[in-house]
């Protein structure tokens, strides 16, 4: 109690100009992690720089950094500007703590400028002819159906999409299944759908995928960071986040994952240098490093990359399945008050294994973009969902949020259907 009284008083002489990035740096490993409480919760939200002037609650758009992190690219940017240096060697070291992070190996391992990018790699690179199938739901994000499109129409593949079923697990899988057929090549889904947050059952569409000879991949933009993501045990060929979300990484970042023995199936879109075997000579001497740097060609930001293995460091220290609980625990505690005020319907999964730390809503007698509105005008940041005409609210829960937040945006709605519907 009294270690835990001192580590908040000192987060607090950070306000009077220490720096909090280091003083976290030096103090956390050295504190026992008390159990979820709210003291805990609160010295957590004091390492986010993120304004306390309005409530964030869209890092399923794109989440905030705390200072560990910000303080760890910025003295790599300056440590490497000093030098002028690349940091190719920041960059490899990185590789190894983000893997075991993702439950991988380094080698699986290439860094993105965004989930988009490792998205686009995998669909890109994969060799698929005319009348090829690839199934995905239709709730996926454009970071991942665009590429999908763009080869229906230039390759002539054939995209088939599956309605996420919200109610239950075995009904997604017989959904996918109902679409397989002799052509189908890819299955993909998102880990965690960004409209709605449902959570797909992946070991077992990975499994369904095998079976079917089909190439399995995860769009896992809304759960690396939100849930623990342990991609040998998930089974799938590939995977792709974005850094800037729920991982708390700098802007601009992102991870894919290809399986090791998978990795020579995808063909990278872009190279160049530091994509080679090391053997590469002019004119015809040229092969493909083994590992998935082979997807990160060219001089790369590694002051970004140390901030996305801070990222990871600083999720360790908390422990994923504690923020999993905490992002779940809060979107249980505004579902159950926003189910309380009646005339609004609740899109997201009641089902706990299918649901995660997303809520979308929309209300039933008033505009749901009046609503999104009259929320952001109390401070409250939330994300319009217009996708597939969902026409919702989406509110993201994770570490940094509180109970007094969702308590916010549950009085604000009751305040907005109230005097919305009178007018
Ligand atoms: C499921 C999903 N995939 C991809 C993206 C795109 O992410 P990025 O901007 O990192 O490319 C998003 C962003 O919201 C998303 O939710």
């Amino acid at each position: 109690m009294r270690g835990r009284r001192h580590f908040l008083r000192r987060l607090g002489q950070t306000a009077l100009g220490l720096s909090l990035g280091t003083l976290v740096q030096e103090t956390a490993g050295a504190v026992p992690l008390p159990d979820p409480d709210a003291d805990f919760w609160e010295v957590v939200r004091a390492q986010y720089p993120v304004t306390q002037e309005r409530v964030y609650l869209n890092t399923g758009g794109l989440g905030p950094a705390p200072y560990p992190v910000l303080d760890a690219v910025q003295r790599t940017m300056m440590e490497l500007q000093r030098i002028s240096e690349t940091g190719h060697d920041r960059l490899e070291d990185a590789r190894a703590p983000v893997a075991a992070f993702f439950g991988a190996r380094l080698e699986e391992i290439a860094f993105m400028r965004n989930a988009t990018e490792g998205n686009s790699t995998v669909a890109m690179g994969l060799d698929l002819r005319r009348g090829d199938e690839v199934i995905f739901e239709a709730h996926a994000h454009p970071g991942g159906f665009f590429p999908w499109l763009a080869r229906q129409k230039s390759h002539g593949l054939v995209v088939k999409l599956f309605e996420p079923d919200p109610t239950s697990a075995e009904g997604n899988l017989q959904r996918i299944e109902d679409l397989i057929t002799p052509r189908t090549r890819v299955i993909q889904v998102s880990h965690v759908t960004a409209p709605t947050g449902i959570r797909f059952p992946v070991p077992e569409i990975a499994a369904l995928a095998h079976d079917h000879d089909c190439w399995f991949h995860v769009d896992g933009a809304q759960s690396a960071g939100m849930l623990p993501v342990d991609l040998h045990a998930l089974g799938c060929d590939s995977y792709a986040t974005s850094g800037h979300k729920w991982l708390g990484a700098p802007h601009g970042t992102g991870v894919l994952y290809v399986r090791q023995d998978r990795i020579d199936a995808v063909r990278p879109t872009e190279t160049g240098a530091y994509a080679g075997d090391g053997a590469v000579k002019l004119p015809d001497q040229f092969g493909y490093g083994a590992t998935a740097r082979r997807f990160e060609p060219g001089t790369r930001d590694a002051a970004s990359v140390v901030g996305v293995a801070a990222a990871t460091a600083f999720l360790d220290r908390i422990g994923m399945e504690r923020i999993a609980a905490r992002g779940r625990h809060l979107a249980t505690y505004l579902q159950d008050g926003l189910r309380a005020l009646g005339g609004l319907t609740m899109l997201t999964p009641e089902l706990p294994s299918l649901a995660a730390s997303i809520t979308t809503f929309k209300p039933q007698r008033v505009p749901f973009d009046d609503l999104y509105r009259f929320l952001a005008d109390q401070g409250l940041r939330c994300r319009i969902v217009r996708e597939r005409g969902i026409d919702a609210v989406r509110v993201s829960t994770h570490l940094f949020n509180s109970e007094a937040e969702c308590d916010r945006v549950i009085d604000a709605t009751r305040q907005a259907l109230d005097s919305l519907s009178l007018r």
